[in-house]
């Protein structure tokens, strides 16, 4: 008997195995829930357990637990809420300490560029959420302009240019030609995908971009995604168990992902674990 597939989607639903109540299996939806191995289980009589992505329905199927979001509206908005504050409360207090320094007139020149980038992170966070809302929401009307690839590229690898100097990365770009296409969308999406690769990629690795007409490709010697996660990754929230160690929210792929379709772009992502990835985004 196949009680998953009743939900018409399955990236939603989380499984859980135990062994009397101890976690000893999670799926990768289980533990985008927030649920560890280890931990003991209780159902509740209800049948809801709360859990980080808000309240879950509990279906038992021998010694599996099969989870299902409650997806109401104000849950998911109080998870948004608390992971933007979060990603933004980061920049903010990194802010505060910078400006103790100017004030005590040290370093003053270079403080205030990092200021300038931390600020420049807030905004761009909150352009990303209120265009994401836009898109959900249908109202997101995309304005085609002829987009020059390989500036778009090179500016956005200006905002990291300090973490790949700081990893000893090397950065590759072999760009050429043009998309007609909606610019900022566009930038977001390449953006996410870069900061992706030079976030997930360790001290001495490597990343390589490429773009033409018709496609855009960005390959990394980073950790890599374990294969069993590998189709949870657009999920908002949705965090690999191999990158625990570094920060993030886990919503920049769910919205670059939902900017290329309304693009009419196709994400595709191929990886190996402790290897590498490649994310290629087509026309
Ligand atoms: N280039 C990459 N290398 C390894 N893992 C990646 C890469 N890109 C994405 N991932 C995985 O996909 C998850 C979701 O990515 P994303 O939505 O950008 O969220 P975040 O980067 O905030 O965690 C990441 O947490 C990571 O586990
Ligand atoms: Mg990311």
């Amino acid at each position: 008997m196949d009680i998953v597939s009743k939900w018409t989607d399955l990236l939603e639903a989380g499984i859980i195995k135990t062994n009397n109540g101890v976690i000893v299996e999670l799926n990768a939806a289980a533990r985008a829930m927030g649920f560890e191995e280890g931990k003991v289980v209780r159902i509740p009589k209800s049948r809801i357990l709360k859990t980080e992505i808000g309240e879950c329905e509990a279906l038992i199927y021998g010694e599996h637990i099969i989870l299902k979001p409650i997806d109401t509206f104000s849950q998911m908005k109080q998870f948004l809420i608390d992971a933007i504050a979060h990603e933004i409360l980061t920049p903010i207090t990194s802010i505060g300490g910078l400006l103790y320094l100017v004030k005590e007139g040290i370093d003053v020149e270079k403080n205030i560029e990092k200021i300038e980038n931390h600020l420049g992170k807030i905004a761009r966070i909150v352009d990303e959420l209120l265009l994401l809302s836009k898109v959900e929401m249908g109202n997101y009307v995309p304005r085609s302009r002829r987009v020059e690839l390989r500036g778009v590229i090179q500016e956005i690898l200006k905002l990291y240019a300090d973490r790949v100097e700081r990893k000893k990365l090397e950065v590759k770009v072999k760009a050429r030609g043009m998309m007609k296409t909606d610019p900022e969308a566009l930038g977001i999406i390449v953006r996410n995908i870069i900061s992706n690769a030079i976030k997930y990629t360790d001290p001495g690795g490597k990343v390589t971009i490429s773009a033409s007409n018709k496609r855009i490709v960005v390959e990394d010697t980073g950790v890599g995604i374990p294969p069993k996660e590998l189709p949870f990754i657009f999920q908002r929230f949705f965090r690999a168990s191999n990158v625990r160690d570094r920060g993030g929210s886990g919503l920049g792929l769910a919205i670059a992902k939902h900017l290329a379709e309304v693009l009419g772009f196709e994400i595709a992502i191929d990886s190996r674990l402790g290897v590498g990835t490649r994310v290629e985004l087509k026309m």
